[in-house]
């Protein structure tokens, strides 16, 4: 049984003092739990805060929301794998919709940077996804397994296990229109046939594949009764502590 994981992405939002409010205020109303794993990704500047105001009543894991697949060298702006993993970082989401549209990344790229998060032990969280375009001219299917194959190429079947999917529709990323929990299991089962078909069904078994665009507190349980989805990468609703609790309380009760 996969555990559920739920990733609350803060894109650019938080300094490091209102990360640690928050990280406070969050584990007041959300519930430690063996069953549900949380990621919380602020932005790199607040990582450390986040980190030292760890609470152990309330475990989470800490995730960046980008790396240079470099591990030093004259790239100036960028911050890399060894870098964040002595921050405390477990987890590296990548190749966001947001980052491949607004800056140019491409699948060459993020393939480089999902090795450099593997070699250093980070857990890549691939993230890929339609644009409303390609969904409406049926392509969805075509385009999220060329993004998610482009993006692992390389990857040994063993350090599969480490890896979680999230797939992000573009069209429904802070647009309110949530893709339905229907629509997410059918690519969500296409993924998991892709990663069978490319490696084997044993090592495809252990990979998390996420739903995120949307996703509520009202809307959060549709989605994580789906077996197939086996959490959610969450943006504008993990901002408000209540909220972000109220989906980890979602993921927990799937699990019962
Ligand atoms: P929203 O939840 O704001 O739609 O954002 C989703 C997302 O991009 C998470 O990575």
């Amino acid at each position: 049984m996969r555990k559920r994981l739920i990733v609350g992405n803060w894109k650019l939002h938080k300094t490091a003092s209102e990360a640690v409010a928050f990280v406070y205020r969050l584990s007041a109303l959300a519930q430690a739990t063996d069953d549900v794993e949380v990621v919380l990704a602020p932005p790199f500047t607040a990582l450390q805060a986040a980190a030292q105001a760890e609470l152990p009543a309330f475990p989470f894991a800490l995730g960046a929301q980008n790396l240079f697949w470099e591990d030093k060298g004259a790239f100036t702006g960028e911050v890399s794998a060894p870098m964040l993993k002595e921050l405390g970082c477990r987890y590296v989401i990548l190749g966001h919709s947001e980052r491949r549209r607004i800056f140019g990344e491409q699948d060459e790229g993020i393939n480089k940077k999902v090795q450099a998060a593997l070699r250093h032990v980070l857990r890549p969280i691939l993230c890929i996804g339609e644009t409303l375009t390609e969904r409406e001219a049926g392509q969805t299917d075509r385009i999220v397994t060329h993004q998610l194959l482009r993006g692992l190429e390389g990857v040994a079947g063993e350090s599969l296990a480490a890896v979680a999917i999230a797939y992000e529709p573009v069209w429904a990323i802070g647009t309110g229109q949530a893709a339905s929990a229907d629509q997410a299991t059918a690519v969500h089962r296409t993924l998991r046939k892709v990663l069978a078909e490319r490696w084997n069904a044993r090592d495809a078994e252990p990979v998390r594949i996420l739903y995120g665009g949307s996703v509520t507190p009202e809307n959060a349980g549709q989605f994580l009764a789906a077996p197939e989805i086996d959490g959610a990468l969450v943006g504008g609703a993990c901002l408000d502590p209540q909220s972000f609790a109220t989906i980890i309380t979602s993921a927990r009760a799937r699990q019962g």
